[in-house]
């Protein structure tokens, strides 16, 4: 089987290709990937050489791109997920939202149906969304696949578009499709501009500590290997034209999630007291519309298909932070250039 990946270039893609590569050595992974800031050849240093990996730059939003990658590999099948991904950026500039993430899904459910219109029911689409596309949560409840959508920033109304168009492929035209939505992911390789490997970056550097409002706002965190698994499970064993959420039931409220980091660097870096980095901690302007809380009810996938995180949270963190403290290069090569210019503009200090 050919499977193209797109976005593999990136935090969950790259995370995908090493888990997908070690688990189902008979397929042949294709990487489409345009390189944008967020993606990193880097993620990939370690299947560079294994004779089922390919990597094909190309931009989603270019036809003839995505014409000549499904050409040259004769593509089987595709898992989603490339997109541009941080909310804060949609609210700086939504442009490239609107273009890569609706426009690009659009161009790719095109071009797998012409190239697939002999036998479209024998290849797979998964779609790879977020529970964001949900809306906002109060104090109780949680989020399920029959939750009706109420995207509020610019990334996730884009997402929720991009789930509407693979839905209405599977309904008009029969294309084998699945979407998931997944709660927020942590681990290795993922771009410090989100929240957990920002805030050891900047511990290690004795940065400032950003947190937006009052910290309490809550998101359901998830190993992302066990995101891999998950769509390992869905991929192989899920019911064409389903959507299936995937979670940790792992909610934290963020000011505990920075302080928790805190904690751990403190031991690591050995710091006193007086220089913990908890007196980083600075409380800045609320992100504009913020979503309050996320939580992921997972029952579905867990009860018909037999996934369930394996990573408790506590280990989880501990890899991810020793990962970070580990590959220090990485970060410095990842955040050189243009995300100074972000960091610079975004929260108006360096
Ligand atoms: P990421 O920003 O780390 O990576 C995105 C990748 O897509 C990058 O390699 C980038 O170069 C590529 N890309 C962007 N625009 C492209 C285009 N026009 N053509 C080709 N490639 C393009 O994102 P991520 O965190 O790995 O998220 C991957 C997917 O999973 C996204 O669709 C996101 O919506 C979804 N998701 C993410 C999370 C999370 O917590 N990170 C949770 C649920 C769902
Ligand atoms: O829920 C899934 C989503 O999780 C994915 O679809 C997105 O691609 C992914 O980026 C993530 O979105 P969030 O907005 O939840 O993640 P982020 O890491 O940007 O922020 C997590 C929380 O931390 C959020 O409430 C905002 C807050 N935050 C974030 C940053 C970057 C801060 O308080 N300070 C910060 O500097």
């Amino acid at each position: 089987m050919v499977i193209l990946i797109t976005g593999g270039a990136g935090f969950i893609g790259s995370n995908l290709i090493h888990y997908w590569l070690a688990q189902n050595p008979g397929d042949t992974i294709v990487n489409f990937d345009a390189l944008t800031y967020a993606g990193n050849l880097a993620n990939l240093a370690g299947v560079e050489s294994n004779p089922n990996y390919h990597f094909f730059q190309g931009d989603l939003r270019k036809q003839e791109q995505l014409d000549e990658v499904f050409e040259q590999f004769s593509i089987d099948s595709v898992i989603h997920l490339a997109a541009e991904s941080h909310v804060d950026r949609s609210i700086n500039d939504p442009s490239p939202f609107i273009e890569s993430n609706i426009k690009g899904t659009f161009q790719l459910l095109e071009t797998a149906r012409n190239h697939w219109q002999e036998d479209l029911k024998d290849h797979r689409f998964l779609h790879v969304s977020t529970d964001e596309v949900y809306g906002t949560l109060g104090k109780e409840g949680l989020f399920t696949e029959q939750t009706p959508f109420a995207p509020n920033s610019p990334y996730s109304a884009s997402k929720a578009s991009s789930d509407h168009l693979v839905r209405a492929w599977h309904h008009t035209f029969g294309m084998d499709t699945l979407i998931t939505h997944c709660s927020n992911n942590y681990g290795p390789y993922q771009f410090p501009e989100k929240l957990i490997p920002l805030m050891i970056r900047n511990c290690l550097l004795g940065k400032e500590l950003p947190v937006y409002g009052d910290g309490l706002q809550v998101r359901d965190w998830l190993y992302v290997e066990d995101h891999c698994e998950a769509l390992d499970v869905v991929f192989h064993r899920g019911q064409s034209g389903e959507s299936y959420n995937i979670g940790g039931l792992n909610e934290w409220e963020n000011l505990s999630m920075v302080r928790y980091i805190c904690q751990f660097m403190d031991a690591e870096l050995g710091n006193s007291p007086e220089q913990s980095c908890l007196n980083l901690i600075r409380h800045i302007q609320d992100r504009p519309g913020h979503d309050r809380r996320y939580a992921i009810d997972a029952s579905k996938i867990q009860n018909q298909l037999g996934w369930q995180p394996r990573h408790q949270i506590g280990e989880g963190l501990e890899k991810t932070m020793r990962w970070y403290l580990d590959h220090q290069e990485w970060v410095e090569q990842v955040t050189s250039g243009a995300y100074r210019d972000y960091y610079k503009h975004h929260y108006g200090t360096g």
